[in-house]
């Protein structure tokens, strides 16, 4: 065991201070990460805040980040992916048991033993797992990924939750060339799901309460862009699209978007607000829509949409701040006002 530096809330209302937590030794499947870059994603914030307490109450102390870039600094001794110097990264898995259908099928989000890169049981040291806000991680070299070398780490960070997140219900959906896809609210992962759609081909529209995101979301990839507080806006999208991926953070009308869908069209869920949302059924019976939701994304999915960025050269929109200003990061992200991600440098944990 060694201690790292990290970053870490001690309960839901004292916000992040400078800390030390244990990590294992690499063992022989283990990847040891000098972490460049760390996301900050929302669900650290509803997580740190203990949002979710009714389904994932937070252990304190609570260490966040899932979205994670870095050097390899050691690698154990049957690994074989990765090597000291590489370029690598962790989502918000760092294991599963391997063996169930839903891992033989490559899609570890669903593994009912997954274990979350934070706030989950810790298998090797008891307690819980803690994430990327940190100067290192250990994780097995299954749930380390590959970074193409073309991306900036900073911007890459995001893509291991951010990304993910909204490029898997768009590939499940069969977002592209021909479809109308919608994104609503373009925060961390609505910038993402505008660059994928766009990416894949779709015309895409842009749902936002923003009226200064709309050039941005232009130029970030999309064809239309709404203000959803405006009925008349709203109103010219009735009943015409095919896909529409629900990114929105806080409580919201969710009818007012099923009623744009077409027959047989489909709003994905990402977003994961406190508290439930309220959906009247007659708006999903009369053109038989389907609602569903999606959680980040499997390990082979993540690899290859890391690959699709490298290729497409897409990465985040990032504001890089040093760790010391994560609590003020905290408060501009519930007012959103972020363009688009804010990205930590974790070199300025080693100036604590
Ligand atoms: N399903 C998953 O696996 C998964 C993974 C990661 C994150 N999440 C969840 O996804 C949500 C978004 O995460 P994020 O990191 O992208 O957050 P974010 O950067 O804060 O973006 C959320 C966006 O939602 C819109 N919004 C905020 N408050 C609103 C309100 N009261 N009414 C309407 N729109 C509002 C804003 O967009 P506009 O300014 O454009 O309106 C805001 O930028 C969070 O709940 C997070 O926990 C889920
Ligand atoms: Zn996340
Ligand atoms: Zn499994």
């Amino acid at each position: 065991m060694y201690n790292a530096e990290a970053y870490s809330a001690r309960s839901a209302t004292s916000g992040l201070a400078s800390t030390t937590v244990a990590r294992r030794d690499a063992n022989e499947h283990d990847v040891q990460i000098e972490i460049l870059f760390c996301g900050i994603c929302h669900s650290d914030l509803h997580q740190v805040r203990d949002e979710w307490k009714s389904v994932m109450p937070t252990v304190y102390p609570c260490v966040p980040g899932h979205e994670i870039v870095g050097r390899v600094s050691k690698t154990g001794s049957a690994v074989a992916k990765f090597k000291p110097g590489d370029l690598a990264s962790v989502g918000c898995l760092v294991d599963s048991d391997g063996t169930c259908p839903e891992c033989q099928a490559g899609l570890q989000q669903f593994c009912p033993n997954a274990t979350l890169t934070y706030n989950a049981p810790d298998k090797h040291l008891g307690g819980v797992t803690y994430g990327g806000y940190s100067d290192s991680i250990v994780v097995d070299e299954r749930f380390v990924l590959h970074v193409p070398s073309n991306l900036n780490p900073a911007g890459a960070a995001p893509l291991l939750c951010a990304g993910i997140t909204t490029y898997s219900p768009m590939r499940h959906w069969g977002v592209g060339k021909g479809k109308k896809a919608g994104v609503v609210g373009l925060g961390g992962l609505g910038h993402m799901g505008v660059k994928f759609a766009h990416a894949l081909g779709a015309h895409v529209v842009v749902f936002t309460t923003s009226p200064g995101k709309k050039e941005d979301a232009l130029r970030l990839g999309a064809d239309e862009v709404a203000i959803s507080r405006n009925a008349d806006e709203m109103q010219k999208h009735a009943g015409s699209f095919d896909f529409i991926l629900d990114a929105v953070s806080a409580e919201h009308d969710i009818d007012a978007y099923i009623q744009l869908l077409r027959r047989d069209g489909n709003i994905t869920l990402v977003g994961a607000p406190e508290k439930p949302l309220s959906i009247p059924v007659f708006g999903l019976i009369m053109k038989r829509r389907s609602l569903s939701g999606s959680p980040i994304g499997g390990i082979p999915e993540t690899q290859e949409m890391l690959n699709f960025c490298g290729t497409h050269n897409i990465t985040a929109d990032v504001e890089v701040i040093p760790i010391q200003k994560v609590n003020e990061a905290y408060e501009r992200l519930v007012k959103a006002d972020v363009k688009y991600r804010f990205s930590i440098d974790m070199a300025s944990l080693k100036s604590e």
